[in-house]
This record gives C-alpha cells, sequence and structure tokens, in this order.
C-alpha cells in the first residue's frame, strides 16, 4: 500500500477493475497502468456486452421502419435519450441532440446559434484555456459573421480572473463558450458564478463538458446554462457519439447546421420544412449501436454514482499531486484551487514526448503534447506538458508507480 493516509475508494476497487477487461493486461511486461482518461476513457463489460447484445440480437434502424427490428431500436434509441437527459439534469429528452461528440456538438451551436442570433459588431467570449474545439469554431463564426471574440485571462494557478471576465462583458456580447474543466490544466472554473455574470448583460452561455461528466454529478438547469456539451468516449461510452443539451426556446429558434434525411417535415423540389429539436439537428442514420453503448455507460456511472466518484477521484489527484511535488525537477502546471482528474508538469531535464516514451516502458499511459490547448501552452510559456488523468478505476498504488517512473526517467537524461 502508499505510505500515506488516503481515503479508500467508496467502492469495491478490484470488483470495478475487474469490470474494465482492458485493466488487466501487462505492456511491456509491466501491469498497464492506465493514466490517459482525458484523452478516453476505457470499457465496461456492461458498455461493451450491451453493444454487443444490440449488433447481434436487436439491431434495426430507427425511427424508419415499422417492423419488429426497427420499432424495437426505436425505443431503445429514445430510452438512451432519456438516460442522457436524466444524467444531466433535464426533465425534457428533446433538449438532448445525439452529435459525434463534444467538437460537432459546439460546432453545431457557432453555426446554427451564430447564424441566428450572431450579427456584425457583436462579441463572443471564450477563455485562455479552452480546447481547440471550443477556440476554433468561435474564431469562424466570428469571421463569418463580422463579430469580436474576446478572451478571459487566467492567473498563474490556472483559474480564470472573474474582475477581467466582468469587464468584457458588455450589451454586445451574445455567447460565453467556456470549459467546465480544463482538458490541460484539471481547473474546475465557477461555471455558476460565469452563467449568472453572462445572464445580467442577455447573452447565451455554453459550456464544454467533455471533460466534467464523467467526474462529476451535473445538473444543468439548476446550472441554468443555454448549452452543455459532452463526449460519450470521456464517459466510459463508445467513441464517435457524444451531444448537446440545449434550452429548447433556444434551439427552437436555431436553424438545421446538417441537412439531409430524418430532419424534415416535408420537402418538395421548391422548399423544405424542418422537424422540431432534436429532429432537426440530427440528419441522417445516426450511430445507433453507440447511443446504445453510452445509454449503457450511463447507466453505469450512475450505479456507481457521480458523487463517489467525485469524492475518490479528488482524493487520487491529491495523492498524485503530492507525489509528484516530491520531485525537484518536477514542476506542476496548473495549481487551480479547484482541480479535477487532471495533472499536468513538465521538466527542465526532460522533454514530456520523451517522458510519456520512458513511461510507456513501464506499462504507463500518459499523454504528452498541447493537449489540443495551445493558446493554454502559450499562457504557460510551454510547448508542451506531461499529462497524467485518473479515473475511478485507478488506484493510488498506480501512482506511485507514476513517480517511480518519472525519477527514473529524469535521472536517466540528467
Ligand atoms: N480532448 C482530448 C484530450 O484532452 C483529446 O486529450
Amino acid at each position: 500500500m502508499t505510505d500515506t493516509a488516503v481515503q479508500a475508494a467508496p467502492f469495491d476497487l478490484e470488483k470495478i477493475r475487474a469490470d474494465f477487461p482492458v485493466l488487466k493486461q501487462m505492456v511491456h511486461g509491466k501491469p498497464l497502468v492506465y493514466l490517459d482518461n482525458a484523452a478516453t476513457t476505457q470499457k465496461p463489460w456492461a458498455v461493451i456486452d450491451r453493444v454487443h447484445k444490440f449488433d447481434s440480437e436487436e439491431y434495426g434502424t430507427v425511427r424508419r421502419g415499422a417492423y419488429f427490428l426497427s420499432e424495437g431500436s426505436t425505443r431503445m434509441y429514445d430510452e438512451a435519450r432519456k438516460k442522457v437527459a436524466g444524467l444531466l439534469g433535464t426533465p425534457d429528452p428533446n433538449e438532448i441532440i445525439f452529435t459525434s461528440g463534444t467538437t460537432q456538438a459546439i460546432n453545431l451551436v457557432a453555426h446554427s446559434f451564430g447564424k441566428a442570433f450572431v450579427k456584425e459588431g457583436d462579441e463572443i467570449i471564450i477563455s485562455n484555456i479552452e480546447h481547440h474545439a471550443n477556440t476554433v469554431p468561435w474564431q469562424v463564426c466570428c469571421e463569418e459573421r463580422g463579430a469580436k471574440l474576446k478572451v478571459i485571462p487566467v492567473n498563474d494557478r490556472g483559474e480564470l480572473i472573474l474582475e477581467e471576465y466582468e469587464k468584457l462583458l458588455n450589451p454586445r456580447t451574445k455567447i460565453v463558450a467556456v470549459n467546465h474543466v480544463s482538458n490541460a490544466l484539471g481547473t474546475v472554473n465557477p461555471i455558476r458564478q460565469i452563467i449568472e455574470m453572462a445572464h445580467k448583460v442577455g447573452a447565451r452561455v455554453l459550456i464544454d463538458g467533455a471533460q466534467s461528466t464523467p467526474h462529476m454529478q451535473l445538473d444543468v438547469k439548476a446550472l441554468d446554462c443555454d448549452f452543455y456539451t459532452f463526449s460519450g468516449h470521456k464517459m466510459y461510452g463508445p467513441s464517435g457519439i457524444g451531444g448537446l443539451y440545449g434550452r429548447m426556446e433556444l434551439l427552437k429558434e436555431m436553424p438545421p447546421y446538417v441537412t439531409g434525411g430524418d430532419m424534415i417535415q416535408q420537402v418538395t423540389i421548391e422548399k423544405t420544412t424542418y422537424n422540431p429539436p432534436p429532429s432537426r439537428f440530427e440528419a441522417g442514420t445516426p450511430p445507433i449501436s453507440q447511443v446504445i453503448g453510452l445509454g449503457a455507460a450511463v447507466d453505469y456511472l450512475q450505479g456507481l454514482g457521480l458523487d463517489k466518484i467525485a469524492d475518490y477521484e479528488h482524493s487520487l489527484l491529491e495523492y498524485g499531486t503530492r507525489k509528484l511535488s516530491e520531485i525537484p525537477e518536477i514542476r506542476i502546471i496548473g495549481t487551480a484551487r479547484e482541480k479535477a482528474s487532471i495533472l499536468s508538469f513538465v521538466s527542465d531535464v526532460i522533454h514530456p514526448h520523451d517522458v510519456v516514451t520512458l513511461l510507456d516502458q513501464d506499462g504507463i499511459a500518459c499523454r504528452g503534447g498541447h493537449h489540443c490547448a495551445q493558446p493554454t501552452m502559450q499562457r504557460y510559456q510551454v510547448p508542451a506538458t506531461t499529462r497524467a488523468s485518473v479515473s475511478f478505476y485507478n488506484k493510488y498504488e498506480e501512482l506511485d508507480a507514476l513517480a517511480e517512473s518519472l525519477r527514473k526517467a529524469i535521472k536517466l537524461f540528467s
């Protein structure tokens, strides 16, 4: 066991780990230590088996067929939407739009909300610690609509400076788009306050929830946000599926983003009328099996309990932070008071790309790079960081293994 008293997992950790078949493998002769959960999470049998059963026994197209398989698939597809709505905290499943993930969800809002509500001279606010997926779509929106992009600065710890944010807000602000948890630093942003401040000037708010949805209990209605995005593959579900919560009164006013089959009411050669949301935003045959798998992932997360997950992961993060802080050659980037899951660090001795290659030799999977957040790297004047990101299936011993492997790597390069 580890050298410091720590909070025990609030569930049977070995039983949980046995739910994830990937975790029991050896990598280069060492037990796999999977610490790249911010990039993508592993899947439990509950998801793997559900998708397998669906594909092998129940698969049919949705919303089109009046036969047994199609009706069953449509029912299960609708049930999955209800599960996601329950996870995010909206009583109306029609406020959940399935997309391929957070990137497509933000693009949808940037294009569609942009077209409906953003005009020349308007302003859009993002922060200095956004993923490229919550930066580039807004740059494009501003270019296309003649609007101006403004950026909330961060302090040295990686926290948004709210006094500066306040100064950026004005009646021209149309939308504020910030992440709930930064993928590069792990900062948990004070989104309730951010939303309240934006609403005071009549601006709407999109929260990029890619890094928060798997780690904490959410309630989009209590938060009063206008849009909230999520990615299935970061919440123990399949890749290629994710989505968007959108406030119905806004979705109703927004034009389609992708057009084609399934999203129409009537098509003549002269004119097309569109379905109400969510169908209006789900053109074409959706990723049906992935949606069913996502539903199973939601059941799994709720079965464990998001509050328990948050508590245990917080304890893991604190432990890992302590362990890495004991290594003099390492500097943690992102020391916000509120953090979730993510531990980003640099060393003057060794580049992150070399770090992750050497960690891999010890069976440890971490990500090294700019994490699709180059403006964040620029802010802290580093080209890249090494990032360890924890999940509820990680153990304290795995963070010991990370620290030990890092010490070895640093020694090799010193
Ligand atoms: N957004 C993912 C990450 O942070 C890909 O690694």
